[in-house]
């Protein structure tokens, strides 16, 4: 049975950046009260020109060249999102599009928060199981969109952002060891967007209800990720067959500095064996922890055969933990081009969609 191993990373960010004292001129609210509540100084925001789709494409191809595989040889991608760009298509085809990815499969998955380890968990199993070779995952977010920017108990959380991974099967023993993965629906009115879907159609009164912004109970929410970080972490430890002192590095969801605080204490480990960047990036979603991932290894905290763990919680309810044996590119024959393939993905695009139109001329629109 092969192995998936986590060998390419890459992040992207909307360059502006809100910070708290901006924002306290939006809202009643002050930089010392955000800062001592969530740990969060500042946020990026996307541009207009920024969507899931764009920042989810910059993050795979930066991490398609870590680990210098060619988009056409990608098999499957998983676009964990909260914040998907349509209902339909998904959001991982606007991006298999972009990158060029001919030969993959690609669909969305909405776990909220804990959107990006239940992918990497789903990718992994596809790898092991023999199915598929490489994959990526990305979590991608534009949360902006959808916060009340007229509610304090909201706004000052979110953040915008994209990150992603390849993994790749090899021979080697390493790459994902296990994870697990929980939800409890009856928890789900606690954080929720309540219309825009199926069961509340946008209308007058949605909007004039201010039904299509996030919704949250904030106090239990807060009360649910302090008992889950902890209980989920030691679970899957114990599924591998590790204990915490074989884990070199924690690499938890960035919603609250409080609550990763809280997990620290639960398990009675040191605050400094967690990757933390919430104070930049606030709630990034989905894309929360690759982000802290790829920050952690720029910074030369997660390295080659360290055993890591990530973990985190959301909407849903859902939560999960996944640990892996941190591996790094696999040995490539020669550097691929990726400028080249973007510029390819770009025209092959193009081409598909004048064909199409070619084909209405000839054939007519009727069906
Ligand atoms: N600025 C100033 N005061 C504020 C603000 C603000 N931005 N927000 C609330 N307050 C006030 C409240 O009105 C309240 O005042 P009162 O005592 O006069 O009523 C006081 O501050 C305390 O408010 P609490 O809600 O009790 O504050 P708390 O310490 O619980 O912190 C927070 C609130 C930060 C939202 C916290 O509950 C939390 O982080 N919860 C978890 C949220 C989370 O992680 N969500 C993401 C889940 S992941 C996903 O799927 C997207």
């Amino acid at each position: 049975m092969p192995y998936a191993h986590i060998t390419g990373w890459g992040m992207s960010v909307p360059e502006p950046v809100l910070t708290n004292d901006d924002l306290a001129k939006i809202v009643d609210t002050n930089d010392q009260w955000i800062r001592e509540r969530t740990g969060i100084r500042e946020r990026r925001i996307a541009r207009d020109t920024d969507f899931p789709s764009t920042l989810g494409t910059a993050a795979a191809l930066k991490a398609l060249e870590v680990a210098n595989l060619k988009p056409t040889d990608v098999d499957l991608i998983i676009c964990a999102t909260s914040t998907p760009e349509h209902i339909f298509p998904a959001t991982a085809c606007l991006i298999q599009d972009q990158l060029g990815a001919t030969k993959a499969g690609a669909f969305d998955l909405l776990a909220a928060c804990s959107g990006f380890i239940y992918g990497l968990n789903m990718a992994a199993q596809s790898i092991r199981s023999g199915a598929i070779k490489n994959a990526i995952v990305i979590g991608t977010e534009t949360l902006s969109r959808f916060v009340d920017w007229e509610d304090r108990n909201t706004c000052i959380l979110f953040g915008d952002g994209a990150g992603a991974f390849v993994l790749q099967a090899s021979d080697q023993p390493g790459g994902v060891l296990a994870a697990v993965m929980h939800s409890d629906g009856s928890g789900g009115n606690l954080l929720t967007l309540p219309a825009g879907g199926s069961r509340h159609p946008a209308t007058e009164a949605t909007i004039r209800e201010g039904q299509h912004y996030i919704y949250m109970d904030g106090k239990e929410v807060f009360r649910f990720a302090t008992k889950v970080m902890a209980s989920s972490t030691e679970e899957v430890l114990k599924l591998a067959g590790l204990t915490k002192e074989d884990i070199s590095v924690i690499i938890p969801h960035q919603a609250n500095l409080r609550i990763i605080d809280a997990a620290a204490r639960g398990l009675k480990l040191p605050i400094e064996k967690f990757i933390i960047n919430v104070d930049r990036y606030g709630n990034t979603s989905t894309a929360s922890i690759p982000i802290a991932a790829v920050e952690g290894i720029e910074k030369g905290r997660v390295k080659k055969g360290d055993k890591v763990v990530f973990v985190g919680f959301g909407a849903g309810l859902t939560w999960g933990a996944l640990v892996a044996e941190w591996t790094g590119p696999l040995p490539s024959p020669r550097k691929v081009n990726m400028g080249r393939y973007r510029l390819w993905g770009r025209v092959r695009s193009l081409l598909h969609r004048f064909e199409r139109f070619l084909e209405g001329i000839i054939w007519g629109r009727k069906a």
